[in-house]
């Protein structure tokens, strides 16, 4: 199992490397932000990060506890999560989530939600076994003229 800790400033390259390596779009600014905002921040926001064992960055996860917004009682909510590719299919991902989960769980909530591409087949098996289901929400969406 990997180290999961929680994420410092100075993850802020690696993370934004690991995620312009995967989406193809570099945004330090974006990724400086979150830090400042779900790293080392309010309890109620989370900003882990994995290691391998040479002590390099392997993935990160982001979430949140976040209530009563569109009618919801307190959920935890999984923003974003990333594995390196080289160090996939080893349970990095798995660890991230079940600690994230975990400190949901320590601030009392009894459901894990998140947002996926219902066409991204690799987010949606990677959810599907840890547990997952199709929520009771449908997301709607409109293009602003
Ligand atoms: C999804 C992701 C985080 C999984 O990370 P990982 O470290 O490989 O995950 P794990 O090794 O813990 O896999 C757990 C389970 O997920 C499923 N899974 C993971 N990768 C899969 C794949 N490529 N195909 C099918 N199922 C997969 C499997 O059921 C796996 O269990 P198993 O190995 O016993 O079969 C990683 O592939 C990733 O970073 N993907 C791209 C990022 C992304 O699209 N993020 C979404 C936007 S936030």
């Amino acid at each position: 199992m990997p180290l999961v800790r929680p994420a410092e400033p100075v993850d802020l390259p690696a993370i934004s490397a690991l995620d312009a390596r995967l989406t193809g779009e570099a945004k330090a600014a974006y990724w400086q932000s979150m830090l400042e905002r779900y790293a080392g921040g309010p309890p109620d926001r989370h900003f882990l990060v994995a290691e391998s064992e040479r002590g390099a960055l392997a993935g990160f996860i982001v979430g949140e506890v976040r209530a009563w917004e569109f009618g919801q009682p307190a959920a935890g909510w999984v923003f974003a999560i990333q594995v390196d590719p080289r160090l996939r299919l080893k349970g990095t991902g798995s660890a991230l989530f079940e600690t994230l989960v975990g400190r949901f769980k320590a601030q009392g909530v009894t459901r894990v939600r998140t947002l996926v591409d219902r066409r991204d087949n690799l987010i949606l098996s990677f959810f599907r076994a840890q547990g997952m289901v199709a929520g009771p929400s449908l997301q709607l969406d409109m293009e602003l003229a």
